[in-house]
């Protein structure tokens, strides 16, 4: 098969590594790839956003499978321009892709499913927003309505940071039209996950949990990033809960989208809280978590390809993954400074010295080839995936790695993976 995924960062390095190592791939191609993905994929220089391009290539290399990355290819319509053209891919329709794309959307569709979920309101008038908080009392959680890069997100402790929040997201409106209208809804409490199920319209089949770490430095302190590390299993996640979270969360979900008209084709990715009252349904995501892709692909032990197929022909009834049992963590190295300013362009040595640990798989995140060198061109930079027989083996494998790195103008936690290996305080 001719297989096209779409995407630069470390997960889309990962689903490359998945891939190329099904006997079903024949070629590769990645639009736009990094440094680490050139050596699997062939890179097409187009962005992931531009649908028409994207097309145009898929039907000049007849291309059999197309995987998007992230959500702005799915927003943008890549599945239904797929559609249109024959050609087979794995992710939702623009219309489905609305459960990551629109909060209020997400909350009025786990409603109608009755997936357990945080009580909520939604508001396009700030003054009525700012009514409903004086009467719900802090601590509550404030949301623009539409995508935000993920920093829509308030967890306002008091009410003044949240009255804080309307302004900025309404009045202000830092996120633009995301911010048109607000979510408010019920702070819950507990430990998160991230779980992911493959669907295919009617049958949904779970893939497995990780736990990422959002906040920039050690002890989760400091902003909100995409992601500084995730580890796969959650000692946390039974698998009494996953059972729970596809019997309550995700299947009347899929449910409730076909009989909308609008099936969910994909990858859901489900962001859990796992509280005294149990699971309950913080957000959906239309695609694979990065970083908690790289620690998935790592734990895989089926074919990705076969089951990406039975996702897009509706045949995952007949489908189940196997993971192996052994954990796996990843560690992000980003450039100094990020998420705010970065520099590009820095060298990064000694990646072959550090992938030669045993047990450690490097992802590249945001990356690009200049002759032999490797540079860094984004903000997280470099993905330190290992396996172990324990996640402290794993761990110490990672690091033992990111010793043998020399990039200064990198950073990365020391801590990823505490949940789960410190005791719980
Ligand atoms: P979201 O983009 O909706 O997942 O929100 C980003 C982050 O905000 C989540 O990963 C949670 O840490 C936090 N969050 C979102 N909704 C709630 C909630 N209802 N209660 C507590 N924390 C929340
Ligand atoms: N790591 C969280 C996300 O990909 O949204």
């Amino acid at each position: 098969m001719r297989i096209l995924v779409v995407g630069s960062g470390g997960r889309e390095h990962a689903l490359c590594w998945a891939v190329s190592a099904s006997p079903l791939c024949e070629t590769l191609y990645c639009a736009p790839g990094n440094a680490g993905i050139a050596e699997l994929a062939e890179l097409v220089a187009i962005a992931a956003e531009d649908v028409p391009a994207l097309i145009a290539f898929a039907r000049e290399k007849a291309i059999d499978l197309v995987v998007p990355g992230p959500e702005a290819a799915l927003v943008a319509g890549l599945a239904d321009a797929c559609a249109e053209a024959g050609i087979r891919c794995f992710g939702p329709s623009a219309a489905a892709a609305r459960l990551e794309g629109s909060k209020s959307f997400m909350k009025e569709v786990a409603s109608a499913a009755g997936a357990p979920t945080a009580a909520y309101a939604r508001f396009e008038d700030a003054a009525a927003a700012r009514a409903y908080l004086r009467v719900r009392g802090a601590p509550i959680v404030v949301k623009a309505d539409g995508l935000a890069a993920g920093k829509g997100v308030v967890v306002a402790a008091t009410l003044a940071e949240a009255e804080a929040a309307i302004a900025e997201i309404m009045e202000a409106r830092v996120h633009g039209v995301a911010g048109a209208s607000v979510v408010i809804e019920e702070c819950l409490e507990g430990e998160e996950v991230s779980f992911f199920a493959l669907c295919d319209g009617k049958n949904a089949i779970p893939l497995g949990a990780a736990q990422d770490h959002k906040r920039a430095f050690d002890g989760d302190a400091g902003p909100n990033t995409g992601g500084m590390g995730a580890y796969s299993p959650p000692p946390a996640f039974t698998p009494a809960l996953e059972a729970e979270v596809m019997a309550r969360i995700i299947r009347p979900t899929l449910a409730e989208m076909a009989r909308r008209g609008t099936p969910f084709r994909g990858v859901l990715f489900a962001g859990l809280m796992l509280t005294t009252d149990g699971p309950k349904l913080l957000e959906f995501n239309v695609r694979f978590g990065d970083p908690e892709c790289q620690v998935l692909m790592l734990r895989l032990m089926s074919d990705l390809v076969p089951a990406m197929l039975a996702a897009c022909d509706g045949t995952l009834d007949r489908f189940s993954l196997r993971l192996y049992p052994d954990p796996a963590i990843l560690v992000v190295m980003a450039a100094n400074g990020y998420p705010g300013s970065y520099a590009k362009g820095s060298e990064i040595r000694g990646l072959a010295e550090a992938g030669a640990v045993p047990g450690v798989t490097i992802f590249h995140a945001g990356t690009k080839p200049e002759g032999e060198r490797v540079l860094a061109n984004g903000g997280r930079v470099l993905g330190i995936g290992a396996t172990g027989k324990t996640l402290a083996e794993a761990r110490a494998a990672a690091y033992d790695a990111i010793a043998r790195i020399d990039w200064p103008e990198g950073f990365c936690r020391k801590d990823i993976g505490w949940r789960a290996l410190a005791p719980k305080g």
